[in-house]
């Protein structure tokens, strides 16, 4: 797969199949993702994979959770600027639109908006989960290097015949990840990625992109 196609294929998916991913493919993907770039190479992240036994316990717990409409954790990072200006709230907003929108829910049904958004926390049914953690103390540099990082393993599984989906949704259940993992103290959750084989039965519409016009401004002369 050309790095094109692979960046044309990738998309947050929200149903996977049961289907096992080997360890070795795994183990290959963030080999390879190890080689993404970061200032002065410090290579910021902080990965933990998750299958089989301990990924289902961290599923059962959070559903426990949504299903005891726990409050979330308190925060150790804003997921976004308190208000979003335009164009990002307008694009925000059409994300929303589209998303369920596609599952055929309505821009008032609350509780159906709620229903879906917690499949986040049985990572959309996949069978295999990473996350991602940042040292407290690193900037927003290094921020942007976990990115990196964290894209680099999306296209890889792609080139695996595998696709992905990176949840910060998790952050919100950061303590429950901490029981399963127990990170240690001065790691923040950044986000979950949920991987697997893509469920093709479930239908997700494919967000859109802003205009290049609108996002890159060529200074020629
Ligand atoms: C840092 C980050 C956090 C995200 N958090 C979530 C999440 O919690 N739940 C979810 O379903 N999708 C999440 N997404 C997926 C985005 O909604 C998705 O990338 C965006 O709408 C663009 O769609 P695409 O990835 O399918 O092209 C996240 C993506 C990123 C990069």
């Amino acid at each position: 797969m050309d790095v094109y196609e692979a960046v044309m294929s990738r998309r947050a998916v929200r149903g996977f199949t049961n289907q096992h991913v080997p360890r070795e493919v795994l183990e290959r993907v963030l080999s390879a993702a190890a080689w993404a770039p970061s200032g002065s190479n410090l290579q910021p992240w902080h990965v933990y994979v998750l299958t089989g036994g301990p990924l289902a316990e961290l599923k059962k717990r959070a559903r426990v959770r949504v299903a005891a409409r726990d409050p979330w954790d308190e925060r150790e990072y804003e997921m976004y600027p308190p208000t979003l200006k335009s164009p990002y709230r307008e694009r925000r907003s059409a994300f929303g639109e589209q998303h369920y929108g596609s599952l055929g829910i309505a821009r008032e049904d609350v509780e159906a908006r709620q229903r879906a958004a917690a499949a986040n926390w049985d990572c959309y049914g996949a069978p295999a989960a990473l996350f991602c953690y940042i040292d407290r103390d690193m900037g927003l540099p290094q921020w942007a290097d976990v990115g990196m990082y964290l894209q680099t393993v999306m296209l890889l599984l792609r080139a695996e015949g595998l696709h992905s989906c990176t949840q910060m949704a998790w952050s919100v259940y950061r303590k429950t990840v901490a029981e399963i993992l127990s990170p240690p103290e001065e790691l923040i959750l950044f986000c979950g990625m949920s991987i697997g084989f893509e469920d093709v039965t479930v239908s997700d519409a494919r967000a859109a992109r802003a205009p290049l016009d609108e996002t890159v401004t060529f200074v020629e002369r």
